[in-house]
């Protein structure tokens, strides 16, 4: 190219530096591959529910296409109060209040929206790896520094060392990510755990942003839900929630979430909505009413099929001796890694050619997450069960040239 040309040579250091995402190197290479099961982006297989499109078409033949409240539309914030009523039993011994929530344009943008309200250059922001690569990206994007601390693998699955996070905090920290259950590898931190993490931020005054984006497809045998900083907050506590209507609901393409927040600093988080997506589409926000007041049995029937999915898959690539993995207590991936395969940006690609399987290569989750893969297990039965024969008989292939 030209210098001439080299339009980027004009743009800002921060915008230059925005790593790409590890996993569309993969999808690149197999997305048009005939025959290909692709487990690599985190969604599922199933579209948004009719019911839920139809409160969304209602919306917009009614004539609600114009501009609305920059905080979400009343109905929309007090469906949200009530949903986390029934979800968590109240807060503080109340029921939830309206006031807390604010409607973004997904849950990215939540994340986005908290970054800007507590970190920005100069301050660090730390994120337990491997974690879903956006936290990291988007806080280098507020000009903040990123410290990434490595959680351990061991015998009792992915571990978070509370003592060994309070180490890297500094007097430069403005907040930890706590991702639970992660994406990528499904560790769900009990209560003891989130009560530690609150500790911490108690004792530092650091913020919690809290992404309990999976908690409700959870596993594990204690409840129907993943725990939750909910269960333990206190009114004077520095914790930002991020959601998103994406998962629950089938609505990854929809782009709308929500933030909860102290009601103190709304205003603040609200001027900022103005200046990025200035509000969300009222004919979404009339839909995620519904999804959230209607979409209990859908929920259940996604988590019931992701529940069968993990059965699946940890249940054929368990068997082979050359693979590890924790069993995930929540959200929908199994992140495993392979003895004597240690470069999974390769693998990645491997695997399309190979097995003709599309899965994330570690390496997109942190420095931690290299040697690892991930697969997204939201799918049917039948999807599933192919994409794991296939990976068997790779697996068997490969045992024999051993
Ligand atoms: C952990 C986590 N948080 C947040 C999101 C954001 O979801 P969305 O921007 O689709 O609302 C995702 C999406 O994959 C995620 O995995």
């Amino acid at each position: 190219m030209s210098d001439a040309l080299d339009f980027s040579r004009f743009l800002t250091p921060i915008a230059r530096s925005a790593p790409p995402s590890g996993i569309v190197e993969v999808m690149r290479h197999g997305f048009s591959k005939p025959g290909i099961v692709p487990l690599w982006a985190g969604e599922g297989d199933l579209p948004t529910p009719p019911f839920i499109c139809s409160a969304a078409t209602r919306s917009m033949a009614a004539g609600e296409t114009f501009y609305t409240h920059q905080a979400g539309i009343p109905e929309l914030r007090e469906a949200l109060a009530r949903y986390h009523d029934r979800v968590y039993g109240g807060l503080f011994g109340k029921p939830f209040s309206a006031d807390r929530f604010v409607v973004t344009a997904s849950g990215m943008h939540a994340i986005e929206l908290a970054l800007t309200a507590v970190a920005g250059p100069g301050d660090e922001v730390i994120v337990p790896t491997p974690a879903w690569p956006n936290f990291a990206a988007a806080a280098g994007l507020r000009g903040a520094t990123v410290v990434q601390h490595p959680m351990r693998f061991g015998n009792d699955g992915w571990v978070l060392d509370v003592e060994a996070l309070a180490e890297a905090v500094t007097p430069r920290t403005r907040a930890i990510f706590v991702n639970s259950p992660s994406n990528p590898t499904g560790w769900t931190a009990d209560r003891a755990t989130l009560q530690a993490i609150l500790a911490l931020s108690r004792r530092t005054g650091v913020w919690i942003i809290a992404d309990e984006v999976y908690g409700r497809f959870f596993y594990g045998a204690e409840g129907e839900r993943a725990a939750s900083f909910h269960d333990i907050l206190a009114e004077d506590d520095k914790v930002i929630f991020v959601n998103t209507f994406s998962k629950n609901w089938a609505m990854t393409g929809w782009r709308i979430g929500w933030m909860e927040v102290p009601p103190a600093i709304v205003e603040t988080i609200v001027n900022l909505v103005q200046y990025t997506s200035s509000g969300t589409a009222v004919f979404m926000q009339r839909a995620a009413v519904t999804a959230l007041e209607e979409g209990e049995g859908f929920l259940a029937h996604q988590v019931a099929r992701s529940r069968r999915g993990l059965d699946i898959v940890a249940g054929t690539l368990g068997a082979s001796s050359r693979v590890r993995f924790a069993r995930p207590d929540g959200a929908f991936y199994l992140f495993f890694t392979i003895d004597g395969e240690p470069d999974t940006r390769k693998l990645g690609i491997r695997l399309v050619d190979e097995a003709n399987v599309g899965m994330a290569p570690g390496t997109a989750f942190g420095e931690v997450g290299a040697g690892w893969m991930r697969m997204c297990f939201a799918r049917g039965e039948e999807r599933l069960s192919l994409a794991a024969s296939r990976l068997k008989e790779w697996l068997d292939r490969k045992e024999q040239m051993l």
